[in-house]
């Protein structure tokens, strides 16, 4: 797909759209995590790790202070209290001056994670914020997105609701998935096209059996962040399972994937064609080719 409707495709974009627009309110702290006090942390802290997701074509940076770097080192860790990671998201473009080459191209979020017992008990002792490339919030309910945070970072509570591990540990340990031991919180059932209302019906019109759809904590707790991070996992159930697969919160917000039938331009080993549908309150955030 050319550059350009790679990003006309990214910008397809409804109203009011949280994750992918910033609000103009500038308090720039969530559950008491200063924006101000951590911006600093890709110089300050360790880099831990690097994700570039193929599917959104976004580059992850992720970093540790050094308690947490210090923990990590463990393949299960117990991060002790005070320990705190650092992701930034950047979009990226191709180098003009060498095409194959990805460059970041303006930096798209800060997320960070605090360990503290006392104060963040309710989402396993760590303290989860949000914010856009300018340190300020996202239009979005402060509580629901910290319990969406939750929801997704439980599945991994064998390394303490982290996800990265640092880079250096060997590749069979660097899976997401610790080896498809995933158990937590996932769950797939089968549902109808007729389960399913509003927007998404639309893209229900080929006759199809039934659609895998994802349920449990990550459907309950959601938000527009959600529909994003969700993508890998449902991408592996239609691997898995050959059929469309669905997060599908309600009407106006899912995130789709759907096998695609006509003309395939994958090639070798990923050669199923797929198309991934983001809908935020009601609009559509994203719709981008995928070979899986
Ligand atoms: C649907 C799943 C999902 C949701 C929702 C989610 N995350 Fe994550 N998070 C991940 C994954 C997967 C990683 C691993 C790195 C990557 O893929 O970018 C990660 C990594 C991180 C990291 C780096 C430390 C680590 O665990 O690797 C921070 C910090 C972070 N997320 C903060 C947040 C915050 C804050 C929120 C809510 C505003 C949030 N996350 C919501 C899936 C999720």
């Amino acid at each position: 797909m050319t550059k350009l409707l790679l990003i006309s495709l990214m910008l397809i974009a409804g109203t009011a759209i949280a994750y992918f627009e910033h609000s103009e309110d500038s308090a720039a702290e969530m559950n008491g995590i200063k924006f101000s006090e951590h911006k600093e942390f890709t110089t300050k802290w360790k880099l831990v790790t690097v994700r570039y997701r193929d599917d959104s074509k976004e580059l992850r940076l992720t970093y540790a202070n050094d308690l947490a770097w210090k923990a990590m080192k463990d393949l299960t860790p117990d991060y002790p209290e005070g320990s705190k990671f650092g992701k930034v998201a950047f979009f990226t473009e191709e180098d003009p001056a060498f095409p194959s080459s990805r460059i970041p191209s303006g930096t798209r979020r800060f997320q960070l994670m605090v360990k503290n017992s006392k104060l963040y008990k309710g989402t396993n002792n760590w303290g989860y914020a949000l914010f856009d490339q300018k340190g300020k919030l996202f239009n979005e309910d402060v509580k629901e997105k910290t319990e969406a945070c939750a929801a997704c970072h439980q599945l991994v509570p064998e390394r303490d609701y982290v996800f990265s591990r640092p880079f250096h540990h060997s590749q069979t340990t660097l899976s997401a998935s610790s080896g498809g031991k995933r158990s937590t919180g996932i769950s797939f059932k089968q549902k109808k096209p007729s389960d399913f209302k509003g927007l998404i019906t639309e893209h229900m019109k080929v006759a199809t059996d039934w659609i895998e759809s994802l349920e449990g904590p990550l459907q309950k707790h959601a938000f527009s962040g959600t529909l994003d991070e969700v993508v890998p996992l449902l991408l592996e159930r239609v691997k898995l399972m050959g059929k469309d697969t669905v997060l599908y919160v309600n009407e106006k917000n899912f995130s789709l994937v759907k096998l695609k039938t006509g003309k395939n331009s994958c090639l070798g080993e990923l050669n199923r064609p797929v198309t991934i549908f983001i809908y935020f309150n009601g609009g559509k955030v994203r719709e981008a080719e995928h070979c899986i």
